[in-house]
């Protein structure tokens, strides 16, 4: 799909991170079709972050793929769970059976509510054995095919891959910089907006493993800062592509099923 050229910047339409005082940094949030990085070490909330912005698009209409490479349904639902979410609100969609895609993608067109469909990768990797792992991206295959045929037959709007990393070590990248590339070309052929999680070591100099953070729109950077005996969530935008945004560094607390972004000083909620 060809980017189109706005004639104003108020026609630049932005998807909310749903994160209280973040948006207001983004001018609003992310633009439509944007390819962002949301990086930061174990435990910062990555998923949670992701699965937010999906779980309240849904409330609006809107219909989300979450690709799960490592976490299973189960464990991710019961997290939302435990965030506070209401799942008779929202057409929850769990795909961990190929054979059954048919049946799923029928449910997201079907219902009038938006759908938050979770494609749990490593169900499906029991499913299909015969898919050989060893050989070199035919797991990559089966991934962008998964996205292709939602994208194609369901109003999806928006794509999250959980995580990157774990896409690394599934499809055994023998030029990692080449296929990551393309990579980056298939998301944007896709004309979704796009979410990767990057996980990082705490305290690395790069947001991501290879050359994701050139090759990403936007970079919103998940931090554990410790504050004294406290450890404070933190917040920030590294870059935004068509966004003025600003770079200050918040803390991110979790209260009654939202997200805040707030500036310092603040005692940390988490
Ligand atoms: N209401 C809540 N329900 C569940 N977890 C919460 C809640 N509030 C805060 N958390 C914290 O969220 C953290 C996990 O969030 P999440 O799984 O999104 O992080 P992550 O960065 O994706 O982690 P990982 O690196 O393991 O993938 C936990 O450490 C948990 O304590
Ligand atoms: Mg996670």
């Amino acid at each position: 799909m060809v980017e189109q050229i706005v004639a104003r910047k108020e026609d630049i339409k932005r998807i909310k991170t749903y994160i209280e005082g973040f948006d207001e940094a983004l001018q609003g949030g992310v633009p439509q079709r944007h390819i962002t990085l949301v990086t930061g070490s174990a435990g910062t909330m990555k998923s949670s972050l992701c699965l937010n912005i999906l779980y309240n698009e849904a409330l609006h209409g809107v219909t989300g793929l979450y690709l799960s490479l490592e976490q299973s349904h189960a464990s991710l639902i019961n997290h939302m769970i435990n965030m506070g979410y209401d799942f008779s609100k929202v057409n929850l969609v769990i795909i961990k059976d190929l054979s059954k895609i048919q049946a799923s993608i029928a449910s997201i067109k079907n219902n009038k509510a938006g759908s938050l469909v979770l494609v749990d990768v490593a169900c499906i990797r029991k499913e299909i054995k015969e898919v050989k792992i060893d050989e070199n991206r035919s797991w990559l295959n089966v991934l962008k095919n998964i996205v292709m045929k939602i994208k194609a037959e369901t109003p999806c709007e928006l794509f999250i891959l959980d995580s990157l990393k774990a896409l690394y070590v599934l499809s055994k990248f023998q030029n990692p910089r080449i296929e990551l590339f393309y990579i980056f070309e298939f998301l944007r052929d896709m004309d979704l907006t796009t979410f990767l999680i990057s996980e990082i070591p705490p305290n690395a100099e790069k947001y991501g493993e290879y050359d994701e953070d050139f090759l990403a729109d936007g970079i919103i950077h998940l931090r554990l800062t410790p504050f004294r005996r406290n450890i404070v969530r933190e917040i920030s935008v590294v870059k935004m592509r068509t966004t003025e945004c600003n770079n200050d560094v918040f803390s991110l607390e979790f209260k009654n099923g939202k997200f805040k972004a707030l500036y310092g000083g603040q005692n940390p909620l988490l």
